[in-house]
């Protein structure tokens, strides 16, 4: 641990390990940006196909006129290939892991990286869900290891998480959220290790409000749907969404919330597993809560009152109250991931002190006793706040001053 500090205007040469859906974004993400980068994989052909797809990228933004071809050269240009590690880290001044989502690999990765890379680089992970800490526990640069959590698509989207392990100094904080504005993008921070981070933890309870409503027979899928899209003003329905992201990763991400906080996020087994059973994982397999194979679903327009959207709000809010006391992130933050990440309308925070933190504790307080779930107990600090007075934009004082 120690050492050089490394502030981001210093990086010049990176390593990307895994060069799948995130990791070949990741590494034109750097290319264009003008970072030397090296990317691994664990075979040459993948790293070829991973190359052409950056090419076909670049293209597209030519296409766009979004750079001009000799850019798209230039970046195309920069980026090596290699399954050595040792290759790939000798002189690198950070290395990002894209591997698949397991922690066993990762920690190995992490072990590699540490003994390839100079004893100053910076060691991240793209991880959606795991622990930093964890991770960082395969090094002997603990201090150095953080997450830097991308989305997908990682050219086009706007935000990152930038996670804190228990062990991460500020200093490789610092140097990260700076590299991630160099590279175009908006930085959060999360504090803390907590599991799906903020953006996946918020996601994930709404996420669970739906499929318990829809267990319940309150509402139906394309009826919930239709309420969240064309009432709620969010881009896309919950199933849809779901369906978009994957089941197969919505499933998985949904464990690890209930293993890490309980019963808050028990999970409604019953409408996603038969759907895994089948291997029916949305978009990517043409079929899962709906059917994918002539394109993005239609959501009905005509049931957009058969599901009350302040539910989802009102778990939603209450998640972000916890990951407030929990200290893992602050209201901007939180507000600032939710519409960059998942393009929602507004942030949990700000619509709170908009409808008044009291509307959502009734709220919260109607559905706990309609149903007696973990999930709809108002957080303490939820309950704190409106005890003093802090119901939100009407008393000048809510999540936000
Ligand atoms: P992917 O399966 O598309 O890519 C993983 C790549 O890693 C593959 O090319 C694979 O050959 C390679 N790989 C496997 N073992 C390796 C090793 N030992 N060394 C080097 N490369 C190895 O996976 P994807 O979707 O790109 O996810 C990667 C990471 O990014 C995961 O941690 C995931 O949770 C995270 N993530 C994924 C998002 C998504 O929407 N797909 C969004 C944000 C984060």
């Amino acid at each position: 641990m120690g050492g050089r500090i490394l502030t981001a205007e210093k990086i010049e040469k990176a390593a990307v390990i895994g060069s799948g859906a995130m990791g070949h974004g990741i590494t034109e993400l750097l290319a264009m940006n003008g970072y030397e980068i090296t990317m691994v994989d664990i075979n040459d052909q993948i790293l070829q196909k991973a190359k052409e797809k950056i090419a076909w990228s670049l293209g597209k933004f030519v296409e766009k006129r979004r750079i001009r071809q000799e850019d798209a050269d230039t970046a195309l240009a920069r980026v090596a290939t290699t399954t050595s590690y040792e290759q790939a880290g000798k002189d690198v001044d950070f290395a990002i892991e894209a591997s698949p989502e397991n922690m066993q690999l990762k920690r190995t990765v992490f072990a590699k990286l540490d003994q390839v890379t100079p004893p100053h680089a910076i060691l991240a992970s793209n991880t959606s869900t795991l622990s930093i800490t964890e991770m960082g526990k395969a090094t002997k640069r603990q201090d150095k290891v953080v997450g830097m959590h991308f989305f997908n698509p990682p050219q086009m989207m706007a935000l990152v998480e930038v996670i804190k392990g228990d062990n991460t100094s500020q200093d490789t904080i610092t140097t990260v959220v700076e590299l991630a504005k160099k590279l175009g993008k908006t930085p959060i921070i999360v504090r803390k290790d907590v599991r799906g981070f903020i953006v996946n933890r918020i996601l994930g309870v709404a996420f669970n409000e739906a499929f318990w409503a829809y267990q319940r027979k309150e509402a139906t899928m394309q009826g919930i749907d239709s309420s969240v899209k064309y009432n709620g003003g969010f881009p896309m329905g919950w199933f849809e969404l779901a369906d978009f992201v994957g089941l197969d990763i919505a499933y998985e991400v949904g464990k690890i919330l209930y293993e890490a906080y309980g019963e808050r996020f028990k999970p409604c087994s019953e409408v996603i597993g038969p759907l895994m059973k089948d291997h029916k994982y949305g978009q990517k397999t043409g079929v899962g809560f709906y059917d994918w194979t002539k394109g993005r679903p239609r959501i009905p327009f005509n049931l957009l009152d058969e599901y009350d959207v302040d539910r989802s709000w009102a778990v939603a809010v209450n998640e972000a109250a916890w990951l407030i006391s929990d200290d893992a992130a602050n209201p901007e933050d939180i507000d600032t991931g939710m519409k960059l990440g998942t393009y929602w309308p507004q942030g949990p925070c700000e619509h709170a002190d908009r409808t008044g933190l009291d509307v959502i504790i009734s709220k919260l307080k109607e559905l706990h006793s309609k149903y007696n779930m973990e999930m709809y107990k108002p957080c303490p600090l939820l309950e704190e706040y409106v005890s003093k007075g802090w119901t939100g934009k009407k008393a000048g004082r809510g999540f936000y001053k």
